[in-house]
């Protein structure tokens, strides 16, 4: 069964907190996402396997460990999910990326795919799915789906904040998928946005409307 990690770290719940604020504006909302997307990726990658190689240091010959060439692939969920993937990538700059372009329609909040592009060899690869927002689920469960179909295997989904309905969706769809997530908020309100949450995280990235 997939497991749900909150990443309770102080100072991701503490950038969280001005994140989720409407008096924090756009480039001050952008640089909060990328730390705390740097910071989620130190929490996700915990369990990345290791292997031992040897090195001359300038006193001896040592033992020590490196990473045992998993290879990751980031997948965001365009277009919010792009405001954390620098942040990741500062963490692991040679993970490929791949995009999966969803977006929500307003009156069934149904997603719709309108975009995708893959590396080839994504059935090799630990991936990431990136979303700040998990509300209903459909667009990270639309996400995910798609990636199986097209033969990933290892999947994580990395989210800001979701509300329990969407990790419920999630749960149920993909049991074999880890969530992790800076906060597990209440409930969705009547147009399914997450409450309290932080708005439209597209909109409060990119600075639309
Ligand atoms: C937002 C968000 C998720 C989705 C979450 O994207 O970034 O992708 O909604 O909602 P769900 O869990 O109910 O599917 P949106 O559709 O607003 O598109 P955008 O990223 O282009 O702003
Ligand atoms: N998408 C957002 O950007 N925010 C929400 O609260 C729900 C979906």
């Amino acid at each position: 069964m997939g497991n749900v990690h909150v990443l309770d770290h102080p100072l991701i719940q503490h950038k969280l907190t001005h994140i989720r604020d409407k008096n924090t504006g756009t480039k001050e909302f952008r640089e909060l996402v990328d730390e705390v997307a740097m910071l989620m990726a130190f929490e996700i990658t915990r369990n990345l396997p290791l292997q031992e190689t040897t090195i001359d240091t300038p006193v001896m010959e040592a033992k020590a460990k490196i990473l045992a060439g998993k290879k990751i692939g980031l997948i965001p969920i365009l277009r919010a999910g792009l405001g954390m993937v620098d942040g990741v990538l500062k963490l692991i700059p040679a993970a490929k990326v791949g995009h999966v372009g969803l977006y929500r329609d307003p009156e069934t909040l149904k997603p719709v795919e309108y975009y995708i592009k893959l590396p080839s060899d994504i059935e090799e690869r630990e991936l990431i799915v990136i979303d700040p927002m998990l509300a209903t689920g459909g667009s990270a469960n639309d996400a995910i789906a798609s990636l199986k179909k097209r033969g990933a295997k290892n999947i994580r989904l990395m989210c800001l904040i979701a509300a329990p309905e969407g990790v419920e969706v999630i749960k149920e769809a993909h049991p074999d998928v880890d969530i992790y997530l800076a906060a597990m908020d209440e409930k969705l309100d009547d147009h399914a946005y997450i409450v309290p949450g932080l708005g439209d995280a597209g909109d409060r990235l990119f600075g639309t409307k």
